[in-house]
């Protein structure tokens, strides 16, 4: 094993994230446009929900949903946009099937109202989704299954900016597990929020990886005041996963948005393989 690589044997907890309470509301939460709300849910429903979650999706997605050929996909992809309607839907007081999405040149869905502030992001793992929803602009939500790697220091030289790679590489290998996907995942959350994905160079932006700072955009070329304009933010979707939420920073003073976090009903926790925590979504 070379200096650079990820021991395998750790507890698949990221060291420094902050328990997390996923609430399951009562009543369909309100959102001030001040917040970003986080819903976490699982990808694997009952049969009978997923035909639920089915009937309420538009050709398009039906076609990508065919596409799919591994195992499990097709309807992993099903009850990802179902809930996505479903929850976008409660937002908006209209039914699931009757949301209508654009796509981005990249193609990042957002809704097609323009009389609409609601901005989200969906991201999923494995059986594991989490849906971003905001009113202040742009947003980017990432997760990501830890698992463990060998051959960091190649992966961090084509993920990562110079500087980046400096800061892991400053890193004692203790802290290197956690500072990987600390770094990852803000990326990918900054890139989504953005919608441009892959064809924006992974090297021409910078954040923050160390264990127990901040989570921070340091650096975006060509943007010198790329930190007021947007706040990122770490989630810790449960034991096993690492997740990152970029928002749109409408303003510069009025303190830190609030994010909330919620599990759309209490069965959601159950549609996914048993990995998520369930410790942390008090009742
Ligand atoms: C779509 C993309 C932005 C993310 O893909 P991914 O990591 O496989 O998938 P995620 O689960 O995070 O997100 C997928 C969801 O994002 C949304 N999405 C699709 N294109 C998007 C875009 N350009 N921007 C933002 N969101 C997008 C969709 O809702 C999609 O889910 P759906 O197809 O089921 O509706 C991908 O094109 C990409 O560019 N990934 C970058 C990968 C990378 O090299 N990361 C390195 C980080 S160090």
């Amino acid at each position: 094993m070379d200096s650079t690589t990820i021991p395998g044997e750790h507890s698949f907890e990221m060291d420094f994230a902050p328990t997390e309470i996923w609430l399951n509301p009562e009543r369909f939460p309100e959102l001030h446009p001040s917040e970003a709300h986080v819903w976490r849910f699982g990808l694997e429903p009952p049969a009978t929900e997923l035909a639920e979650l089915e009937s309420t999706l538009d050709d398009r997605e039906l076609r990508r949903a065919d596409s799919f050929r591994g195992k499990g996909l097709r309807s992993k992809f099903v009850a990802g946009r179902g809930m996505l309607r479903r929850l976008l839907g409660g937002y908006l007081g209209e039914a699931p099937s009757r949301i209508a999405f654009t796509y981005g040149a990249n193609g990042k869905p957002e809704l097609a109202s323009d009389r609409t502030e609601f901005r989200f992001n969906l991201a999923h793992t494995g059986s594991l989704a989490l849906l971003a929803v905001t009113k202040a602009g742009a947003v980017g939500v990432d997760v990501e299954a830890l698992r463990p790697f060998e051959n960091a220091e190649r992966i961090i030289e084509r993920f990562f900016s110079k500087a980046e790679q400096k800061a892991f590489l400053d890193l004692p290998e203790s802290e290197r597990f956690t500072a990987f996907y600390l770094g990852w995942t803000r990326k990918e959350a900054y890139l989504k929020a953005v919608g441009t994905g892959l064809a924006t160079r992974l090297d021409s932006f910078d954040v923050s990886l160390t264990p127990g700072l901040p989570a921070a955009l340091l650096r975006v070329e060509d943007d010198p005041d790329a930190h007021k304009h947007w706040e990122m933010f770490d989630l810790n979707p449960g034991e096993g996963f690492a997740g990152a939420l970029v928002v749109a920073s409408s303003r510069e003073s009025q303190g830190p948005r609030e994010i909330r976090r919620f599990v759309p009903f209490s069965g959601a926790e159950t549609w996914d393989s048993g990995k998520i925590d369930r410790h942390q979504s008090p009742r």
